[in-house]
């Protein structure tokens, strides 16, 4: 009887845990159709965003990128890329003509206690990598003044193409007396105390220096998408359409717009009670609610969220590791990690759980468990970030939705080819989230418009698209583009 009355309790617990799988399942649901409420409410704050400034949680932030790299640019041009847990050096020589770039590039993490100190310690840091890194390929001492394109993925309010003040951190730097600073101005101060003969001559957001490197290698390339620690999107739009600064004029009549959709959001986005939680508990509370389901700096912990509360409820994790009570324990690599384990015993999955959330020893059936959070949890994201792009299409009339061409039937529609760059880890290096991403554009879009959408991956492409754009934006390189 006894032995009996454990199994019945047990199975009550593991009944308990599909009830929290399903509820899960239910408030993550992405259909086509809500999908598409996504893409509608994503034009409409577009276009809220470049009506008035305030106008949207979208932000459409002027860059004063008025073209892009052609393919003529030429000489040596450095870039600096900060903004994720890594930064890079680069270095990359034009030649005048469209080729493969193969940039010198190096890379360090960032020391952690750096992100969250004085900014004056960050750009020193910066600017002694930046001098070893010229020291190395070119004469530190050299007259000339060596151009520099920055990127720094923070949203920033700029002033022109080489200045601007942030506005807010995001992704967990927290570093205060650097808010509502001139950017480019800390780092070129930084640089001359480090007696570098350098000039910051651009100031980009990652997913600007994403387009131009996408521009540079496809001309048909009108938007860029990151999808790494944070997200992000950006594109090219007509002057004419950016309502809040009107009189704004540009030789090609246009400009980047640097969307910030990380802050995006809407009451079509499926919230679950743990974003509500992890929104709570973050630093920056009723901010990035779009970043907050995509990106690669959360979906980790939203899946912790998740594995603690099946924990809380039954024993099917054993007894409650004091681990899963740890914010971003679980990283996001090691959850796609886990959710591609192919081994039928879910080795990896089992490894994983062991050594970092000291969850030992747990049957299959639990451990496919964790893999189908995981897969709730990524194929949001994923769908989600597809619904963005659409919308943006939507936007610049690239979706085949016909509001260019009248009543005519979806399959007359001559649609452009139109190219998308696409940067980050979660895009780059994780399958499942790519699968899912292309798999809700086929949905959104239909097969017969997905089919003149192509998403070009860029490697390197926001510090190498800088360097471009420093190139592009310097006197000696003419072009005109658009
Ligand atoms: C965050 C930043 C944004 C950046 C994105 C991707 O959302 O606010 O500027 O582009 O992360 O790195």
């Amino acid at each position: 009887a006894l032995v009996v009355g454990r199994r019945v309790r047990s199975r009550r617990k593991w009944k308990r845990v599909v009830g929290v799988l399903k509820e899960l399942e239910e408030s993550c649901e992405t259909t086509v159709g809500r999908l598409k409420q996504v893409v509608d409410a994503m034009a409409v704050e577009m276009h809220a965003g470049l009506a008035s400034e305030g106008g949207s949680k979208l932000k459409m932030l002027l860059t004063f990128v008025d073209s892009l790299p052609s393919g003529s640019e030429k000489g040596i041009f450095y870039a600096l890329d900060l903004g994720g847990t890594n930064f890079r050096v680069l270095r990359v020589e034009l030649g005048g003509q469209r080729s493969d770039l193969d940039p010198d590039v190096e890379q360090q993490p960032i020391p952690e206690q750096l992100m969250t100190g004085r900014s004056e310690d960050l750009f020193d840091f910066i600017a002694s990598s930046l001098y070893q890194f010229v020291e190395k390929n070119d004469s530190v001492q050299s007259p000339i003044t060596k151009l520099l394109g920055f990127t720094f993925s923070f949203p920033v309010k700029q002033t022109s193409v080489s200045s601007g003040v942030l506005i807010k951190w995001t992704k967990g730097f927290a570093i205060r007396d650097m808010v509502e600073k001139e950017v480019a101005g800390a780092l070129q101060q930084a640089l001359t105390r480090k007696g570098l003969n350098m000039r910051v001559s651009v100031l980009v957001n990652d997913t600007v220096g994403t387009l131009a490197l996408g521009h540079y290698h496809d001309a048909d390339t009108v938007a860029a998408v990151i999808i790494g620690t944070g997200t992000n999107a950006c594109y090219w739009e007509r002057t004419d359409a950016i309502i809040k600064c009107q009189g704004l004029l540009t030789t090609s009549g246009g400009m980047v717009v640097n969307m910030e959709w990380g802050n995006f959001w809407s009451s079509h986005l499926p919230r679950t009670s743990y974003d509500v939680k992890l929104d709570a508990e973050s630093p920056n509370p009723n901010d990035q609610g779009f970043e907050k389901m995509i990106s690669g700096m959360y979906l980790g912990d939203i899946v912790r969220r998740v594995i603690l509360r099946m924990s809380e409820e039954s024993d099917v994790f054993g007894p409650v590791s004091s681990r899963l009570y740890v914010p971003f324990t679980l990283r996001t690599p090691l959850m796609a990690a886990m959710h591609e384990d192919d081994s039928p015993e879910l080795t990896q999955v089992a490894r994983i759980l062991k050594d970092f959330l000291d969850i030992p020893d747990i049957p299959l059936k639990a451990r496919k468990l964790v893999v189908k959070i995981c897969d709730v949890v990524t194929r949001r994201a994923a769908r989600l970030a597809a619904a963005g792009i659409v919308g943006i299409l939507k936007k610049i009339g690239r979706d085949g939705s016909g509001g260019i061409t009248g009543g005519r039937s979806r399959s007359d529609i001559k649609m452009r080819r139109t190219a998308v760059a696409v940067e980050g880890s979660l895009y780059t290096q994780y399958t499942m989230f790519r699968d899912y991403l292309h798999e809700a554009l086929n949905e959104i879009l239909g097969e017969d418009i997905a089919r003149h959408v192509v998403i070009i991956v860029t490697e390197d492409g926001s510090g190498t698209g800088a360097a471009l754009l420093a190139a592009s934006h310097s006197s000696e390189n003419v072009n005109n583009i658009q």
